[in-house]
């Protein structure tokens, strides 16, 4: 929020009162820029040795690189105005991300906090799910898939349990990092927040349809794309591939969901059709999803 739109609602007359409360957030701005409560992970832009790009859009791009030897991902941001918007995204999201310690959320590392030289840094990890399903041509069993969304929901379970609870989004295959081993980390904290409470944002096939009505929402919108990806990782193929948006829109609203492959065991598609359900208070918790999960895992 704008110190404007806040001062708009305190309805401050005084001019002097309000020079006082810019220069404060000014100062406030410049500590979290700067130092102040980052400066025990701030990486010095020198330290960094930027290699090729490996993703990215918006107004960031991802690099692969070496942080002083040590092999690295490196997620910069630019804006060639450095825009006050750009500032606080990049800001918003090392805040999220540097906060969190779970072996399935990406390890973050450090960053680089001061303009022009916007960047986070964080372990590399050598795939994205996007990869795994639709590029690298590996062979994902049913027995893997099982055992990636078991991680995926442990992250989340830790996520969601956070006080005030993180919610992610914007869960799809390319927010999500497989390693060798097949162990899978959540990334992307960029719409993550437990302060916004807009709706509206996310990747619109994975959207729930509170979502896209733009009511309140809460931690259950995770639960609902994970169900799409749940799918999609079972059927390899998007959700809603092809269809224009405003169908999928329509299509959402009227309980319309991705097809469910034929051969999808009936337990994987027990799990689907509970975490896509249009209610979201009907939707399982990621506790409850880890259960049913373990249970697949013996049957499939
Ligand atoms: N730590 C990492 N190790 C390896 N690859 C990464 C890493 N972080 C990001 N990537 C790659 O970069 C892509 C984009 O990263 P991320 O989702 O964080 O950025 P983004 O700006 O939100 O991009 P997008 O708009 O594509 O979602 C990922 O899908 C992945 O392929
Ligand atoms: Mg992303």
């Amino acid at each position: 929020m704008s110190l404007n739109a806040s001062l708009g609602g305190l309805k401050i007359k005084d001019p002097e009162e309000i020079e006082r409360l810019i220069k404060e957030n000014n100062e406030l701005k410049s500590q979290i820029a700067g130092g102040g409560a980052s400066s025990s992970y701030q990486i010095p832009y020198d330290d960094l040795e930027v290699q090729d790009q490996i993703g990215g859009g918006g107004f960031s791009l991802v690099y692969r690189g070496f942080w002083k030897g040590t092999p690295v991902a490196i997620k910069k941001w630019f804006d060639p105005n450095h825009s006050d918007a750009m500032v606080q995204e990049f800001r918003e999201e090392v805040m999220t991300l540097a906060d969190l310690r779970h072996p399935n959320v990406l390890q973050f590392l450090g960053a680089c906090m001061k303009p022009p030289h916007l960047a986070m840094v964080t372990e590399h990890m050598p795939f994205s799910l996007h990869h795994v399903l639709y590029q690298a041509g590996v062979d994902l069993d049913r027995k893997k898939l099982v055992g990636l969304a078991q991680d995926i929901a442990r992250a989340f379970i830790y996520l969601h349990s956070r006080k005030p609870a993180i919610v992610h989004r914007d869960i799809k295959p390319g927010n999500f990092l497989v390693d060798r081993a097949w162990k899978v980390k959540v990334c992307d904290f960029g719409l993550a927040s437990n302060s916004k409470a807009q709706a509206g944002a996310g990747t619109p096939q994975y959207m729930a349809p509170e979502l896209w009505e733009n009511k309140h929402y809460n931690e259950k919108v995770d639960v609902y794309a994970f169900g799409v990806m749940l799918n999609e990782m079972i059927a390899k193929e998007p959700p809603f591939s092809g269809v224009p948006l405003l169908e999928v829109r329509q299509g959402v609203l009227d309980g319309k969901r991705p097809d469910i492959p034929l051969s999808c065991p009936k337990v994987l598609s027990d799990i689907i059709k509970k975490c896509w359900d249009a209610s979201s208070d009907a939707r399982p918790s990621f506790v409850q999803i880890l259960d049913m999960l373990k249970t697949a895992a013996a049957s499939v």
